[in-house]
């Protein structure tokens, strides 16, 4: 159990130490507290809340308010774990002024601790204004689902030598307009690794090797409670889907031929009170 919230300048230590960071998403109020026992250093509120709990086809139709609504119950499961609101497509991208004041509601409406966007180079301008508010931002290379249309599709980046110096540089960009980590999505391990050396801020993996700072996986893969699909990166640690459906399924029989509930399970009446019913 985390007695403490790490801090940014913890975050920043581990690196400098070597210290792995740990991080896991979450969008609910029983998930954050488990993440918060384990002990892992921080919480993501991904915007892949939109697939792995909502149900939509990919993160793109995500709202302020769903975020907004997720967040506030994750930072009331886990008050000592540092948490991170990610900014849902289109919160950030129409104006610098809509951003800041996006970003400016994950922390007093939702209590987070920090906020992350997904883009390059070309979102340096946003990230800047938002930390001159005062707001930690961690940025989000490679893969960017929220515009994989873009990237004409769920691929790999920076797979060829100028993708990944483009890839280089834009956390480089983003390093010199203010973040204070980078997750990286889907890029060769080389490449993770190479931006891992060169830049001063930690860096989160996934899907991008183990030499990143740290690691980030999504909740619902980690415990297999998402079976559309599994992406290569990803490390089932436990299945539960057969076991809850295992569990239901017994639940629904148990009903069906009147062996649940049982007497354990009743709230019994004195014998002279049920006489006078
Ligand atoms: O939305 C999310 O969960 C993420 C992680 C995959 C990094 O952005």
């Amino acid at each position: 159990m985390s007695e403490k919230k790490i801090t940014i300048s913890g975050l920043q230590e581990k690196k400098d130490k070597g210290e792995k960071i740990t991080m896991m998403t979450a969008y609910d109020y029983p998930t954050a507290s488990l993440v918060e026992q384990a002990g892992i250093d921080t919480i993501l509120v991904g915007d892949s809340l939109g697939m792995v709990v909502l149900g939509y086809d990919s993160t793109v139709p995500v709202t302020m308010d769903e975020m907004l609504h997720h967040s506030k119950t994750v930072t009331r499961g886990a008050k000592n774990t540092f948490v991170i609101g990610d900014m849902p497509f289109m919160s950030y991208q129409v104006s610098v002024e809509k951003a800041v004041e996006n970003a400016g509601r994950f922390m007093k409406e939702a209590g987070c601790d920090s906020v992350k966007l997904e883009g390059g180079s070309e979102v340096c301008h946003v990230v800047k204004a938002i930390v001159d508010a005062g707001i930690p931002v961690c940025a989000h290379i490679g893969l960017t689902p929220q515009t994989a249309t873009k990237l004409s599709g769920f691929r790999v980046q920076g797979k060829d030598a100028k993708s990944a110096r483009e890839l280089v540089q834009a956390a480089k960009d983003l390093e010199e307009a203010g973040i204070f980590m980078v997750v990286m999505e889907c890029i060769p391990d080389l490449v993770a690794a190479k931006i891992t050396k060169e830049l001063n801020v930690p860096t989160i993996g996934i899907g991008a090797g183990k030499d990143c700072d740290g690691q980030v996986l999504v909740y619902h893969d980690v415990v297999g409670l998402f079976e559309r699909f599994t992406p290569k990166f990803v490390k089932q640690f436990v299945n539960l889907s057969p076991q809850i459906r295992e569990a239901l399924i017994q639940y629904k029989e148990e009903v069906e031929k009147g062996t649940f509930p049982g007497p354990e399970h009743i709230f019994a009446m004195k014998e002279e009170e049920a006489e006078k019913l």
